[in-house]
Order: structure tokens, then sequence, then C-alpha cells
């Protein structure tokens, strides 16, 4: 059975009594030791300079640490090296060019086998390809790719000749891809003609073309981008612009497989990730290229354990959200793993596809979502019983807080009883895994992430930042500065300042609540702003809103996130439709299908709201601020809450009385 309660509620804390303690057998052999926590308390920096040291530096680093200028913060700053060149070429220099990198499985079925040694080759010809177009260290470089190795190559290119990638997930919409690329002042945007979704062929290129056209929302093209460069994935008719688009396979293909990378500072700029704030713009977030480098690949090491020559490690992230930069590309890349990397859904062509791809490789470390593993349930374990997958032998979760019944489920059908489970709790603003069990060392509980990782610190605290007392909830801060966080907000130096650190005094906000257990376990709460988690996906609720009124039929529209079965919380909007807007349907249901319609094509189909209600008014204290609390009680199917904030309190007696009427999901 699902749980309805997929965050730990209080409650369901106090009852979690069952711990796993590490196996004898898994705990000699581990990456991760119990002195480490000790040694990194006694000199943190000292415990990071270590870590960083593992990696491949053109001029090895003196300095650690520079926290003059906090919050901007500098670390290894007077190193230099490039992460392609750890990612790749340094396996092939220490003789671990033969071995695979990854096991490419597209979802049509088509595989590739790309060794260390060829990716060497691909990254060296879209390096001098990229080059050629023009692009050089700085410039900013847009990726909108489905998840094929191209996109690990590109993104592998750009940080070789030191150019910035943001890589735009492939399921936004045009509109919030012209922002993206308008922010960052792209000069290049790297695409597909499409990619392979539920066995349909999914179109990118002409979603590229209308973000650069000139349109309804914004007057100008995209001024900044000079070039397109195309792959060919689907084999679709793509329209084209002369001049401005070029196919990959003709830039990059003819191009010398040598290239030497070009040697960057270690603070340079390795990627900006966008992601939603808790306004409607989305943020740029910038990370430096040793620190988070030294961070992903370290975490990566000791969270997953990994043992490059024997293991298969499958993240099925995509590569367009941080996940797949720090634990598919960067991370596992750094440390010479061999992974799979697949374009698919779970469910195509059947509900078995991902454990018929464990069983195909023998996949030994499992990294996933929440989300995917309520699904699962809900398809039943006849599916996973029905492959072998006795090759695990470790399980991990990130993206949302994972309720203590997916977690056992995960544990018990998944991992056979016998891999340990690790939930890893971070963001893309931390760049690395910040809280999470070792495994081999720590005790895990069902439903918590347990334990700050060695070398961070962090605390969970009350409105005036004071520590909260075991068994208390409060604020999870970190307090002290780690060499993989954020840089700052593209453009935006204030408003980082202001987003992360004005909040606590010299604490970085996380934006999350947390409670701390009678043995100071952590138990993350989920957000306390107005950010979504819908499927592991970040979702802020004035970013859904903006898009709503921005169709005429919607005078105003307030969004909540609301508790959901499989993909943790769902987007239930309330609208109110305008009195003098022309053709408004009078049929709810047909009002709401428009309205999602257009949800989807500004900002994409993960924003698709579950439901929308059409109802007269919204809940507004008498400072006219929605009580979106009260429309989680609605959306959520509870009794309202205290209305006596209300500037109007028979609001929720209309929005009432006109669901009964009949509005549904
Ligand atoms: O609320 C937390 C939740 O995801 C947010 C970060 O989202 P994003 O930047 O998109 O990165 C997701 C992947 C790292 C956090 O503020 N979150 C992530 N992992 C967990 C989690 N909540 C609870 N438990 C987790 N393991």
């Amino acid at each position: 059975m699902v749980n309805d309660a997929h965050t730990p509620t209080f409650e369901n804390l106090h009852r979690e009594r069952r711990t796993f303690k590490p196996a004898v057998g898994f705990a000699v052999h581990a990456n991760a030791r119990a002195y480490e926590y000790k040694k990194a308390g006694v000199d943190r920096l000292e415990y990071w300079r270590e870590a960083a040291m593992r990696l491949a530096w053109h001029r090895p680093f003196t300095e650690i640490l520079d926290w003059t200028d906090a919050p901007f913060a500098r670390w290894f700053y007077d190193g230099t090296l490039n992460a392609c060149d750890n990612a790749v070429d340094r396996h092939v220099r220490e003789g671990r060019g033969d071995r695979v990198a990854f096991h490419f499985e597209g979802e049509p079925g088509d595989t590739q086998t790309l060794t260390y040694a060829d990716m060497h080759e691909r990254v060296q010809r879209a390096a001098n390809g990229l080059a050629s177009l023009g692009v050089r260290m700085g410039d900013r470089v847009a990726i909108y790719l489905p998840q094929i190795p191209e996109a690990v190559v590109a993104m592998l290119a750009c940080a070789r000749i030191g150019a910035i990638h943001s890589v735009v997930f492939g399921g936004f919409s045009a509109e919030s891809l012209r922002q993206r690329i308008d922010d960052a002042e792209a000069k290049l945007v790297i695409t597909a003609d499409g990619g392979n979704r539920r066995g349909a062929h999914l179109a990118l290129k002409p979603l590229v073309d209308e973000a650069l056209a000139a349109g309804d929302h914004h007057p100008e093209e995209c001024a900044s981008v000079k070039n397109v460069l195309v792959v060919r994935r689907t084999g679709q008719d793509t329209a084209w612009t002369e001049g401005r688009d070029l196919w990959w396979h003709d830039v990059v293909d003819p191009q010398p497989a040598d290239h030497e990378p070009v040697w960057v500072p270690a603070e340079h700029p390795l990627f900006i990730l966008y992601t939603s704030g808790t306004t409607g713009t989305p943020k740029g977030l910038f990370h430096s290229t040793g620190g988070y480098l030294a961070g992903a690949a370290h975490t990566h090491r000791m969270v997953f354990d990994l043992k490059p020559e024997t293991d298969v490690y499958w993240c099925t992230a995509d590569v367009g959200w941080i996940t797949g930069h720090s634990y598919i590309v960067y991370g596992p890349m750094t440390n010479g793993a061999t992974q799979v990397l697949y374009e698919g859904t779970p469910d195509t062509p059947h509900r078995g596809r991902w454990w018929e791809i464990v069983e195909k490789y023998g996949v030994t470390i499992f990294y996933t979502a929440p989300t995917a593993i309520r699904t699962f349930m809900k398809w039943g374990e006849a599916i996973p019983d029905g492959y072998d997958l006795g090759s695990l032998r470790l399980l991990g979760s990130v993206g949302e807080p994972i309720n203590p019944e997916a977690w056992m489920w995960h544990r018990r059908v998944i991992g056979g009883d016998r891999c340990p489970v690790v939930d890893t709790w971070w963001q893309t603003e931390t760049g690395a895994i910040m809280i999470s069990p070792l495994p081999g060392v720590t005790a895990t509980k069902p439903g918590s992430a347990m334990t700050p990782m060695p070398g961070i610190s962090v605390d969970v605290v009350d409105d005036a930042g004071v520590p909260v007392g075991p068994g208390e909830a409060g604020y999870l801060v970190i307090t002290e500065p780690w060499p993989s966080m954020l840089r700052g907000i593209w453009a935006d130096p204030v408003r980082y300042g202001r987003t992360y650190w004005n909040r606590f005094d010299g604490m970085y906000f996380a934006g999350d609540g947390a409670k701390k257990d009678v043995d100071g376990d952590l138990w993350l709460l989920g957000r306390i702003d107005d950010v979504m988690n819908v499927s592991g996906h970040r979702l802020t609720t004035t970013e859904i809103e903006h898009a709503l009124v921005s169709h005429p039929w919607v005078a105003e529209a307030a969004v909540v996130g609301a508790q959901d079965e499989v993909t943790g919380q769902a987007v239930v909007a309330f609208v109110i439709v305008r009195q003098d807007a022309d053709a408004v349907p009078t049929d709810g249901d047909e009002v709401a299908a428009a309205l999602r319609e257009h949800v989807r094509h500004e900002i994409g189909a993960l924003a698709r709201p579950r439901t929308i209600l059409v109802v007269s008014e919204v809940p507004k204290t008498r400072s006219g601020k929605i009580m979106r609390r009260l429309l989680r009680d609605v959306a959520e199917r509870r009794p309202v809450g205290d209305v006596t904030t209300l500037a109007d309190s028979s609001v929720m007696d209309a929005i009432r009385d006109g669901l009964a009427a009949g509005t549904k999901d």
C-alpha cells in the first residue's frame, strides 16, 4: 500500500524505530570510514584540501579558502585545472582508456558502448568544433538536448575550452528556454532535431526556433546567439535558418581528435543552471570549477562507495538537472565510473524497462527519486520480481523527502534486503550531497537523511537563528562554507546575498524545514517557502501564477502544492475568470483543459497543473496576501483551518460551494 503521508510527519517520526546497521561484509570494503567525521571535525579545511588533492591539477593550489568577502567564497583559488581533463583525459593518460564510460541505451533500443578513450576522442573533436564557431573561454553555451551521449560530450567540450554551459532540461518550453538564453546571453545553442519519448518523436529544434524568434512576449530576437548546432537524433524534418543553423556532424566530425584543454583558475565558472526561486524569474545559479569538482567527486566516491573497476553505476536523473550534472557527468566521470545512460521513460515499451536495464548491464549502484519508487510501488512488485536484480549492492534516493514506506519498499523489493539505502539531501545550490548516511558506516533509519557529510556543518534553527532542541522542527541552515557551494546568481550578486545569506546572520538558509530527532539525526520536512516539489522537480507557485494570468481569460490565479500519492506534490490552481473576456467557455473543465495547455506552452509539461478550479474569489488577508494555507486545505480535501485573518471570511464558503457544484480534477 502506498501511504498518503509522503513527508514524514511528526507522528510517524516518533513511531519510526527501525534501524539498519551496516552489514559487516559491506563495511570492511567500504570507501567511507567512521574516522572521517572526526578528521573533518578536527580540521575541516585540511579535510577538504585532501579531497581536492585527489583531482588532477595543472598548477596545484596552495590556498584552501578565502572567506574574507563572505558570502562570496573562493576555494583552492591559486590552482588551475580543467574539468574535462579530470573527467576524461586523466583516465586515458593513466591507462584506463579501455574502461567503459557509458553503456548508452536509447529509448527505441539502440545502444552504444563508449569507453573513456572514445569519450576522449569525442570531446576533443567537439571542443575543436566549438572553437571553430568562435566559442571562447567565458562564453556561454545553452544546451537543450535529450539524454544522449552528445549531451555529456557537449557539456565536457564546453568545460574543455573554458566556456560556461547552461543546460536547459528538454521538457522546458520555448519560452522558458528563451528566458534562460537571454539571461545568460548565450552565444551558441546546442540542440537536436528531437528525442524519443514514450515511443514518439519529441521535437526540440522547432522550440529553439520559437525561442530565438521575435514573438508576443519579446519583440526582439535573442541577439546574443550566433549559431545553433543541431544533433541528428530522430531524423525528423527540421526547418533551417541558413547561416545560423549547423549540423553537429558537419561541424564536429571532421575536426581533429586532438585538443589541449584550456587550464582555468579554480574559481572559473564551470556552468550556470537555472532553478526556480521564490519569485517568478528563474535564478541562474553558477558553480566554480575546482571546488565544485572536488565536492562532486568526493561525495560520489563516499556516498556511492564507488569501486570503479567493478561497479556499474546508474543515476536515472536527466543531465538537465543538477543531479545529472554532479552525479552523471562530473562526479562519476572524475572517479572513472562505468555508467548506464538511458534516454527514455520507465514505462516504454513496458513497465519493466528499468529492471531489464539493471539486469542487462549488471547495475550495482542505483540512484533514483522517491517519485519513481512510489510509481513502481503502485505498479506492483511483480514487475521488478520478474528480473534478476541480484547485481545491485547500493541504492540511493534524491529529490524530495522519501516516506518510510517507499524507503522500505526500495530496500526490500529492489535491493533484496541486502543493499544499503542512502537518502541524500542536497540542492542545485549546494552542488553536491550535504546530508546522507555513509554506506558501511551509518546505521540508517527509513525516511531520514541522517547526518551531514564529513566537512559539512548543518544545523536546524528557530526563527531567531538559535539551534532547536532534539525533537523540534525548524529551518535547515548550513553554517560554514563548503567547496561546491554556488558562487552566485548570474549577473545578480545582490539577489544572491539576499536570497541565501540574509535570513540568518552568516548562515546559508536552504529553504527547507527539518527536524532533529533525539539521536541528532535529521528528517527533512519539505520546503517552507513557495517552492513546490513535483516529482522531484522544483517549481514555484509564482511562476505558474504568472503563466496563468498571461492567458486572456484569467483575471487572477493562486497556485498551491497539494500532497500527491505519486508525485509528492502536485500543482493545484485556483483561477478567477475575467468577466469581460470574450468567448470563455461556461464549462469549467473546458477552461481547465485550455489553461493546462497554456501552462505547458509557457513553462513546460512539468508545470502543468494537475487540477484547475474555477472560483469566484481567492482567500486573502486584509493586507491582500493570498492565504495559500487555506487553499491547500481545500486542495487536499481537509477541513479548512482558521479563517479569522481573512478579509472576507465568506470566501471559503463560496469556494467550497463552487467545488461541491461541480469542477473536478
Ligand atoms: O526541498 C529539498 C528537496 O529538493 C530541493 C532542491 O531541489 P533541486 O535544487 O531541484 O535539487 C534536487 C536534487 C538535488 C531541496 O531544497 N530535496 C532534495 N533532496 C531531498 C530533498 N528533500 C528531502 N530529502 C531529500 N533527500
